[in-house]
């Protein structure tokens, strides 16, 4: 309940339009052309708003490739019960504001619950396939980092956003370095758009488009 109060879950499906078309465009095909897997992992990942998102875009990059490419998709949170709710991945109309038709189409599956407190409510639940693409764990990103922290080069994507403007700067700069030897050389990261880099950790990477915060390592 501590945790649940003390943590602030705004998140989005598509959150910033701008960064999810420019992973779709750009950095998605790019990382797809350089390496042999995906693998993803949104920190901070709320309902699983943003994995979730991410997967969509992988489905319709990847079509019929997808069985032979190597893609995993982890989202974490602290908040067990943001995980509860992801893992069910049942959204209400409201929820899916960001959401093309197209995707709402093709990755969701529209029911009634029943049950519902004020009579029958019309939910959107993610089609098996998406949901089979993300798996979602509750943890603590510093714990997290620290136990993968050996597994150099493990991620080719992270997503950092709009977490770490809640970390005091010690926190947010052991994090972020524990986030860059995660990567390996051409791997991306992204954070939010209120957040930056410290100089020494900035000075790894290349800003990928300008004014925005998608970073690929550069060495
Ligand atoms: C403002 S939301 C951002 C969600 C998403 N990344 C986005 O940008 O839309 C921040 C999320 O980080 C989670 N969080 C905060 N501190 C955390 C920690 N130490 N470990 C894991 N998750 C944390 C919160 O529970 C919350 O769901």
């Amino acid at each position: 309940m501590l945790i649940r109060a003390l943590t602030i879950k705004v998140s989005n499906f598509f959150r910033n339009p701008l960064v999810y078309e420019l992973l779709f465009s750009s950095v998605l095909p790019q990382l797809i052309s350089e390496f042999s897997f995906l693998k993803v992992w949104s920190l901070g990942c709320a309902y699983g708003e943003e994995p979730y998102s991410i997967a969509m875009l992988i489905r319709e990059l990847l079509k019929k490739d997808k069985g032979t490419f190597d893609v995993r998709i982890t989202g974490t949170d602290i908040d067990a019960a943001a995980i509860e709710k992801g893992v069910r991945g049942e959204y209400s109309a409201d929820e899916l504001e960001e959401v093309k038709k197209k995707y709402l189409d093709s990755c969701f599956q529209k029911v009634s619950r029943q049950a519902a407190p004020d009579g029958p409510e019309e939910i959107y639940r993610i089609n098996n396939e998406i949901k089979s693409m993300v798996r979602l764990e509750c943890s603590d990103i510093v714990r997290g980092l620290e136990t993968k922290k050996k597994q150099l080069n493990s991620y080719n994507l992270i997503l950092c956003r709009n977490v770490l403007i809640y970390m005091d700067k010690a926190l947010r700069e052991d994090t972020l370095r524990n986030i860059l030897a995660l990567l390996p050389e051409k791997g991306c990261l992204v954070t939010g758009e209120s957040e930056t880099l410290p100089s020494d950790i900035r000075s790894e990477f290349l800003q990928v488009f300008p004014g925005m915060k998608i970073y690929k390592k550069s060495r």
